[in-house]
């Protein structure tokens, strides 16, 4: 889809449709009424008639309009103005998208694009509503043997008025899309099959990224190199499996040369069967999506790229599947991190952090300014904060406010948990160091307590994406979490929003 931004007056002009906002106690948005005086009142009536009552996400297409050169109008249902926000907002440009999606409109504008709306500058309007249309309009169809026809609606118009409001539109516009084409991609790789996004492909993905954008450069080590690095731990999840482990480092060169990067780590488990600790069977399909925060962590750098944000930020991405076999690693067995610390492997599906603890040890090399570490680490999360916020724990509170506060910019929060001596504690093994996992009690809390062991003297947050990176039933898919709150965490750092 391609997005402008226009100036001049509101009232529509020349439009295969006008996308007019409704609010279910206040009626008509300014832009709203002004299009409601040029259709001689036909919208008052409608809502008057009791047809149309703007609840959120509610959407009805007039296709025919009694204004001159504006084919049809969408009414759009923006809920309640008190609550009214950023996410609601973006709930509605989803559901426009999703109403053109099947209608004859080649291009449509969407009227609140403005200021108008409580609380959303003409920058943030401009920039959730193209975010949420290309969210909307996303599909993963590269499986079926045939592809449903795409829809008619290819231009979107944001007009605006008042001064330097159609260059906030434009920035807003950049800044969606930029970011919504990281979240296509961390969509895409999340939802396609364990036999074809295996660590060889996420490997390619990342060379194919380093060759689109002129600031990216990626090196891939191979299981030889993990190896010699001494990354016991990772290696011990690769074990049971036909597919080489590869450890991916995806390097965006936008700061000073000397400026030390901010370090994302996406835990990288292509199929998770829990190995010899096998998982049950019922739903393990989804454990496809066990790469979530490999796809989230790579997304965001296709953003960061394509946005060209001015500061270094490296991606490291441990990938592997965990399978059963005779040569995996058994409950008990006891591995050597890269850290030098001894890990009893208690529990062979407790395997993420086991991969991400030699990467985060990994990633000291770089002295990073900070490290966000991101992964489908434990169903525990999912039933602490089910699929609404992203697990959050960090042991800086400055780094974790800044990613609290993301989150809320980028409609893509997250909840803090703690980390903290009472629950690292309960890591006890009589044979090793410590133990890879402690009782079934704040399960999240106690994985990212077992990760915190390796990230000592570094500013450090660790994101559990488990309940957000994708959705089951009738709706499976992947999300594409948290690539917004990455990619404006790092925004925030360079100033600009
Ligand atoms: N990939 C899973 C976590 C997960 C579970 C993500 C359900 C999404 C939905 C992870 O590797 C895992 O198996 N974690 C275990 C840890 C346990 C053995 C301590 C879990 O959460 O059950
Ligand atoms: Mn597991
Ligand atoms: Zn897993």
């Amino acid at each position: 889809m391609e997005y402008f931004a226009r100036s001049g007056q509101k009232t529509p002009g020349r439009t295969a449709c006008a996308v007019v906002g409704v609010f279910e106690d206040d009626g008509l948005t300014v832009s709203g009424k002004a299009v409601d005086r040029a259709a001689d009142g036909m919208l008052a009536a409608i809502l008057k008639a009791g047809d149309f009552s703007g609840k959120a996400g509610q959407t009805a297409l007039l296709p025919q309009t009694p204004i001159k050169g504006c084919s049809r109008i969408l009414l759009v249902g923006l809920g309640k103005a008190d609550g009214f926000d950023t996410a609601r907002y973006r709930a509605a440009a989803g559901a426009a998208a999703k109403a053109l999606a099947g209608a004859g409109a080649g291009d449509c504008l969407w009227l609140p694009a403005g200021d108008e709306l409580a609380g959303l500058s003409v920058y943030a309007a401009a920039r959730h509503a193209s975010e949420a249309m290309e969210e909307a309009a996303y599909r993963f169809d590269e499986q079926k043997s045939s592809k449903p026809k795409p829809g008619k609606l290819k231009r979107v118009g944001f007009p605006v008025s008042g001064r330097g409001a159609k260059a906030e539109a434009e920035r807003g516009i950049a800044d969606g899309t930029g970011i919504a084409e990281g979240q296509a991609l961390a969509r895409t790789l999340a939802n396609r099959p364990p036999n074809v996004c295996t660590p060889s492909h996420l490997a390619a993905v990342a060379r194919s990224l380093a060759k689109e954008h002129k600031s990216l450069t990626a090196t891939i080590h191979d299981e030889a190199q993990i190896r010699k690095m001494g990354m016991g731990a990772f290696l011990s999840v690769t074990a049971g499996s036909r597919q080489p482990a590869k450890l991916i480092v995806l390097k965006h060169a936008g700061g000073a040369s000397g400026e030390a990067p901010v370090v994302l780590v996406g835990k990288g488990i292509t199929f998770d069967t829990g190995g010899v600790s096998l998982k049950p069977p019922l739903a393990m399909d989804e454990m496809k999506f066990d790469m979530g925060g490999a796809a989230g962590v790579l997304g965001a750098m296709a953003s960061v790229a394509r946005l060209g944000l001015p500061l270094n930020v490296t991606a490291i991405v441990p990938t592997c599947e965990n399978m059963p076999d005779g040569n995996a690693t058994r409950p008990g067995d006891i591995v050597r991190t890269m850290s030098g610390q001894t890990v009893e492997i208690l529990n062979t599906d407790a395997e993420g952090r086991l991969i991400l603890c030699d990467a985060l040890t990994y990633a000291k090399r770089f002295k990073p300014a900070a490290v966000v570490d991101v992964a489908t680490l434990t169903g525990a999360c999912v039933i602490a904060l089910g699929h609404y916020m992203t697990g959050l724990m960090s042991t800086d509170d400055d780094l974790a406010d800044a990613l609290l506060a993301a989150g809320k910019t980028a409609a893509d929060k997250a909840w803090r948990l703690p980390v903290s001596e009472e629950y690292d504690r309960d890591l006890k093994s009589n044979f090793a160091d410590f133990p890879n996992v402690t009782g079934r009690e704040g399960g999240a809390i106690t994985a990212a307590c077992f990760l915190s062991r390796f990230t000592k003297g570094m500013s450090w947050a660790h994101l559990d994406i488990a309940g957000t990176a994708w959705r089951s039933g009738a709706q499976k898919g992947a999300t594409g979490r948290p690539v917004p709150l990455l990619v404006q965490m790092l925004m925030d750092r360079t100033g600009a929003s």
